[in-house]
């Protein structure tokens, strides 16, 4: 983990509530997809977890994309190019790349969907040919879709109202595909039917966005109980393994 100072480069609205913020730094500390920041916003008490979206390690970027749910997030929003931002870096466990086979499915449902893009980059860049389903509520949530089959996964994409691709859930989305491993991050209900609808046969592993406190393992505030114990999502997740988890 490192603390450090990032400029704002850019800052642009992609969907509906959603803005994709470039930002200049030392990201040396940031060492697996999947990984988070954690920022601190003037007169807020308690930093802002957000994941690594995209990463340009020789160009020292870094990319975050948000949606603004609260006050923090409206904040962030609101920030303009040569805006300084004070990061935790290189926060939490991240993905396991090792462990996707050729074929690995990817799932991410609305903000759980930025992780999945340096994730993708990364299991091309190590021959895999992967499958990205993601789910928003309707067409104009819809983020991303570009730059991930732009980074060469097949991209499907979920909608509740079908106003773009399947219409429904994740789930839908994943009937009658056939993969080697999974990656889902999203919210825990999603998380939970991926998991009842992903084979017994095979493995994989999902990123719980917990509610957070120091983030980086001191406070105890997002505890939690699996197979092998209590873990800190902050500091051994956010991602657990299939295996671990204890619904
Ligand atoms: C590991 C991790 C990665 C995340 N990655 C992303 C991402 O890439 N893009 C994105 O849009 N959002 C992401 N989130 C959710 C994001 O942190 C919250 O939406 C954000 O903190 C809300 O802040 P707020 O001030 O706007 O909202 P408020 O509701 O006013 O926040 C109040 C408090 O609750 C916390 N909080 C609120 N919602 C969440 C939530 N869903 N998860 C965790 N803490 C929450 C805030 O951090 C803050 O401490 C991630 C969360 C975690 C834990
Ligand atoms: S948020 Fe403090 S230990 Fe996880």
């Amino acid at each position: 983990m490192k603390q450090g100072l990032f400029e704002l480069i850019s800052n642009e609205k992609i969907a509906k509530d959603v803005y994709r913020m470039v930002l200049c730094g030392d990201v040396s500390a940031i060492t697996a997809p999947g990984q988070f920041v954690n920022i601190k916003l003037e007169g807020r008490f308690l930093r802002r977890p957000i994941s690594v979206c995209d990463l340009d390690g020789s160009a020292d970027r870094l990319t975050l994309v948000y949606k603004t749910v609260g006050g923090g997030t409206r904040q962030m929003a609101e920030m303009t190019p040569g805006a300084v931002l004070d990061l935790l870096s290189g926060l939490g466990n991240g993905f396991d790349v090792e462990r996707s086979g050729a074929r690995p499915l990817l799932v991410g449902g609305g903000v759980g969907t930025p992780p999945m893009l340096l994730l993708c980059r990364r299991l091309v860049a190590r021959g895999a040919r992967p499958i990205a389903v993601t789910g928003f509520g309707s067409a104009d949530e819809v983020f991303l879709s570009d730059e991930l089959r732009d980074a060469g996964a097949e991209v499907i994409v979920a909608t509740m109202d079908g106003s773009a691709g399947v219409k429904g859930l994740v789930t839908d989305a994943m009937t009658g595909l056939e993969y080697t491993y999974f990656y889902a991050c999203g919210p825990e209900a999603m998380l939970r039917a991926v998991d009842a609808a992903a084979p017994e046969s095979v493995a994989g592993e999902l990123s719980f966005e917990e509610r957070m406190g120091c983030g980086f393992g001191a406070c105890m505030g997002c505890s939690c109980e699996t197979k092998y114990g209590a873990k800190r999502i902050c500091k051994d997740g956010p991602v657990l393994r299939r295996e671990e988890i204890i619904w």
